[in-house]
Order: structure tokens, then C-alpha cells, then sequence
């Protein structure tokens, strides 16, 4: 019962991202924001519109220091540009139709998340080290380079590294694997280092920057999506300034997923719950902050024989369920090799 209420509520919220314009409207394109304002919003982490359309008068005017009445012109502005609302099905399945779904080269991967990591939407891997997060990361970085009728989107991808395990030795194995050119295949995909939590969100408009020039990216991978905030906040009392950050940071995944018909891929560490007596003793860092804004969560953990097993979490219109896969020279395999 509750599982069902959660699910409705993701496709709801999924719906009403859908429900937002393609143009990239800025900032500074809201009445009584100019420049110097806009920096100080972008600087609290308030970077796109839809973030000021979600905001509250008085916390608005307060962060921008602006009067109340100014930020609820501003707020009604932004409201009315994102046509925050509901839109009729025939014109939602006619914007579903762009979707394009990316292979991770094991047909059990694929066909668990409903045929490949998905654009439009945000795909979280989460599991313990060596379980394959970082793995899935480098073999989807090379097949978003294959043509659409290979399981690829004919585009490049973007890789924010966090933790410093991008590997271009293993991007050329996985492209010989796959027939491509390994030094092509490096070549379309641009690494950053991201080296504080700050820096990684900062990113994801570098990403916004890239696109806006005619980058065909079609992947954006953030591996580790949660290991800097969780380094950096540490104490109790910082818990819910965490969690907001990791919020907004999800929600400007899921915007530039939307607005840009690109696939996000995120991964997650876990933690032990040692009150957990039964079944799997395990849980996503950020929680429900990270579930709820994922629109697809895979628990990835090692199986019997070296293999992985992949579950598939609270998903709105697939079933949970479980398969199997291998890390092989080339890539993923649903066979050992
Ligand atoms: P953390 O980031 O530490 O939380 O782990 P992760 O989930 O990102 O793990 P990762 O994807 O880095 O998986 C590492 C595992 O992948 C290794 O233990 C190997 O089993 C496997 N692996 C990595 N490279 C290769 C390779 O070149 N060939 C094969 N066959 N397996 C590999
Ligand atoms: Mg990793």
C-alpha cells in the first residue's frame, strides 16, 4: 500500500517535469531579476527557474534581498513560464516518444529497467564497493557513442568524476568490445574532476554551457553522486542542510535530463543499518531525498561465481525484480566469459 502511494507520486511528479517547456528560459529573464541578483540566487544554489517557481515570497526575498512583493512577482513569473500544470496524455505520450534508451551491453540489465538507461529520466545505481556502480558508469560512457539501432543514442557523454576512479584505459577496452575506435570513443566523452560538493553542482551548469554550444551529449554520469556531501556534512545538525542540497542538486539533474532528452546516470554508495535483522542490512546514502528524484534505482551487489546481481527498486511502471550479469574485458555480459 505504501509502496503503491509512492510509486503514484513519482509518475505524478515525473508528469509535471514533463509538463515544462523545451526553451531554457534564465534567471534574469524574470521581472526584477538582473544580474546582480540572479548571482547571489545561483550562488545559494538557486540556479535555474524552476527553482524560484517552487520557492516560497518570503524566502525569496530574503536570499535575493528583494522586497516580499517583488519575489512573488518574480515566483508568479516563473510559474506561468514553466506552465507548472497539467497537460493532456496525447500530448505527454507524443513528448514520451523522444525518449531514447541506452544498452549497458548486458540484455538482463537492459530488459530489468525496461530496455536500457533511459533520457528524460535518472537512472541510480547503489551498492556496496565492487558491486559495479563505477563499471555500468564506463560501458555506458562508450555505448551512448553507437548508433540508435545499436542500443546507442549517437551522442557524447559527460562524466563528473568524484572520486577519481574514471578510467580512459578501460573506456578503450569496452570501445574495442563494441567495434568503435577506442581513441574516437575517448575523444566524445569529457571528464571533469569535481572536487567538493560545490564544485560537482557547478558542474552540471558547465554541462547546460556545453550543450547550449551544440554538444550532442545524450549521458551525463555522476559517479559518486553522494560521496561529497556525505564527507562534508558530517554532524548531526547538518543533516537537513544535506539533504536540501542533495535535493536541489538532484532536481537540476532531472531538469537538464528533461529540457535536453539526455539520460542521467548517478551512483550511490550504501551504509549498514545494523537494525536491520533480516534480508539485506543496507541503504542508500541520501535516502529518500536520492529515491524519490531518481526515476529508476538499481541495487547492484555481487553474486555467486563472480557475477552481479542487479534489483530494480520502486520503479513506476516496471515490476521489481532481480537478474543477473557479468563484468567482463569487454564490458558487461549477461555470460561469464
Ligand atoms: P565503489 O566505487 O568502490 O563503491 O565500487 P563500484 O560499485 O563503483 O565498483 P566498480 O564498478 O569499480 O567495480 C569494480 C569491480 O569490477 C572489480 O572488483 C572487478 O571485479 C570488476 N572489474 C573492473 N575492471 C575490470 C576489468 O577490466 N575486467 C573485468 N573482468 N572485471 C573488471
Ligand atoms: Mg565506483
Amino acid at each position: 500500500m505504501i509502496k503503491h502511494g509512492k510509486n503514484i507520486y513519482k509518475a505524478v511528479k515525473h508528469a509535471v517535469f514533463m509538463a515544462s517547456p523545451k526553451k531554457e528560459v534564465k534567471l534574469t529573464d524574470l521581472p526584477g531579476i538582473g544580474p546582480t541578483i540572479a548571482s547571489k540566487l545561483e550562488s545559494a544554489g538557486y540556479c535555474d527557474v524552476m527553482s524560484i517557481a517552487v520557492m516560497a515570497p518570503s524566502e525569496l526575498s530574503s536570499i535575493a534581498d528583494i522586497s516580499e512583493a517583488a519575489a512573488r512577482k518574480a515566483i508568479a513569473a516563473a510559474r506561468k513560464v514553466l506552465q507548472l500544470g497539467f497537460e493532456d496524455a496525447a500530448s505527454y505520450a507524443e513528448k514520451r516518444k523522444e525518449i531514447l534508451r541506452i544498452t549497458t551491453g548486458s540484455k538482463n540489465l537492459d530488459a530489468l529497467i525496461g530496455g536500457g538507461v533511459e533520457t528524460k529520466a535518472i537512472t541510480e545505481a547503489f551498492g556496496a564497493y565492487g558491486s559495479g556502480k563505477t563499471q555500468i558508469a564506463h560501458c555506458l560512457a562508450v555505448n551512448v557513442q553507437l548508433p540508435i539501432e545499436r542500443g546507442g543514442a549517437n551522442g557524447k557523454a559527460v562524466y563528473i568524476d568524484t572520486e577519481g576512479t574514471f578510467r580512459p584505459e578501460r573506456i578503450k577496452q569496452i570501445a574495442a568490445g563494441v567495434g568503435l575506435d577506442p581513441e574516437k570513443a575517448l575523444k566524445n566523452i569529457f571528464v571533469a574532476r569535481a572536487f567538493n560538493s560545490e564544485h560537482q553542482m557547478l558542474l552540471v551548469d558547465k554541462v547546460r554551457d556545453l550543450l547550449n554550444k551544440g554538444e550532442p551529449i545524450k549521458l551525463l554520469i555522476v559517479d559518486s553522486l553522494t560521496a561529497h556531501f556525505r564527507a562534508e556534512f558530517t554532524g548531526r545538525g547538518q543533516l537537513a542542510d544535506r539533504q536540501q542540497r542533495i535535493n536541489r542538486h538532484m532536481h537540476n539533474l532531472m531538469r537538464l535530463a528533461e529540457t535536453y532528452n539526455i539520460a542521467v546516470y548517478v551512483t550511490n554508495q550504501v551504509m549498514a543499518r545494523p537494525d536491520v535483522l533480516f534480508g539485506d542490512p543496507t541503504q542508500a546514502i541520501g535516502g529518500n531525498i536520492v529515491g524519490h528524484a531518481s526515476t529508476y534505482r538499481i541495487y547492484l551487489r555481487k553474486g555467486k561465481k563472480d557475477s552481479r546481481v542487479a534489483k530494480l527498486i520502486d520503479s513506476p511502471n516496471l515490476p521489481d525484480a532481480e537478474t543477473v550479469f557479468f563484468i567482463t574485458r569487454h564490458g558487461l555480459s549477461d555470460k561469464q566469459v
